[in-house]
């Protein structure tokens, strides 16, 4: 027997009629509506890795969109000048130790009096070459940047915004290689997958205290790490950025001809540091490689007609 329940989100005609009568504005979600043209207005935000490439970019997109940031890395000229140039804060750290991420939450905390958003974004790309000769030392050292740095960034993040009732975002440097096989060295894809469970199992946690955790998968973005390996892989110590744009946007992407940038991932992060826009996401990873690795573009030739 089929049985119609009733349904109570159902409108009427007449109700159905009414709405399509009202003015457009009217119907606008009024949720929508910004605040500010800044998308993180006094948002105190710690950037790991923040000195150069992904994270300095993102550095100078959150001072932009109104946000406090201190950028935390191991490269003190280059960080602290970039600091310098967006109002912000350096403090040398070394994401391995334990203590020196500590030292960069209290120093958002002892400046602005709270952190709001965590990025652990630094990471190192590893030794390339066969598993047959995998060395365990390069993997010891790729884990404890690109994996205890993350964990270490997630916890006294978590800790001082648990402290503070600050309904935070932690977002974590993943991988398109977290995704899909055959994108890095052996060390880095183990690391940066275990990044993509540590921060599910993070988020189920912390959500409790309202605070999001998320991950950032980035791809082939022509940063110093990612045309480094380029040069060392393919032997040409010359080798410019452009020209891995190049091949990237050619072989890499499924918008053909259009390789990744900085700005796309920072553009990912300021989303998923808003609360405003991104409250609801948590323990997602954000893909930003092209749609590289969500389909097979060597098969697209089944969808020509003749
Ligand atoms: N470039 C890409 O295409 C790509 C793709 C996927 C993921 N990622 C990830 O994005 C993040 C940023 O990489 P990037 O491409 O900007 O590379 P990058 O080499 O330009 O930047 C990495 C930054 O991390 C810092 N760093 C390294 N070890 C550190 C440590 N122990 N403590 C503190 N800081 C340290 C470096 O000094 C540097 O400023 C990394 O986690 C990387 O794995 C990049």
């Amino acid at each position: 027997m089929h049985i119609t329940e009733p349904n109570p989100t159902a409108f009427s005609q007449s109700e159905i009629q009414q709405t399509l009568e009202m003015e457009p504005q009217v119907l606008a979600p009024t949720g929508i509506q910004k605040s500010s043209s800044m998308r993180l207005p006094g948002k105190v935000a710690v950037i790991t890795g923040g000195a150069r490439g992904i994270g300095a970019g993102t550095a100078k997109l959150f001072a932009a969109n109104g946000a406090h940031v201190v950028i935390a890395d191991v490269l003190d000229d280059i960080g602290a000048a970039l600091a310098v140039s967006i109002g912000g804060r350096y403090i040398h750290c070394d994401v391995t130790l334990e203590s020196d991420v500590e030292a960069a939450v209290n120093l958002a905390v002892t400046w602005k009096g709270k952190i709001d958003i965590m990025f652990n974004n630094a990471g190192i790309p590893g030794r390339d070459g066969s598993i047959t000769n995998l060395d365990p030392g390069d993997t010891n050292r790729i884990l404890a940047v690109n994996l205890q740095g993350v964990l270490n960034g997630i916890k006294h993040a978590a800790r001082s915004m648990i402290r503070t009732g600050t309904r935070g975002s932690i977002i974590c440097a993943a991988s398109s290689a977290a995704v899909m096989g055959g994108l890095g060295s052996h060390g880095y894809t183990a690391s940066k997958g275990a990044v993509v469970a540590a921060a599910r199992s993070s988020a189920c946690e912390l959500g409790e205290y309202g605070i999001r955790v998320n991950c950032i998968s980035a791809h082939g973005v022509p940063s110093e790490m990612l045309v480094g390996a380029f040069r060392r892989i393919l032997g040409r110590a010359e080798m410019a950025a452009e020209e891995v744009a190049e091949i990237v946007g050619e072989r890499g992407s499924l918008v053909k001809g259009r390789g990744g940038k900085v700005e796309d991932v920072a553009y990912g992060a300021v989303f998923l540091a808003s609360e405003e826009e991104a409250g609801f996401v948590t323990g997602h990873n954000l893909v930003i490689d092209g749609g590289y690795t969500c389909a097979d573009g060597n098969m697209s030739f089944i969808y020509k007609e003749d």
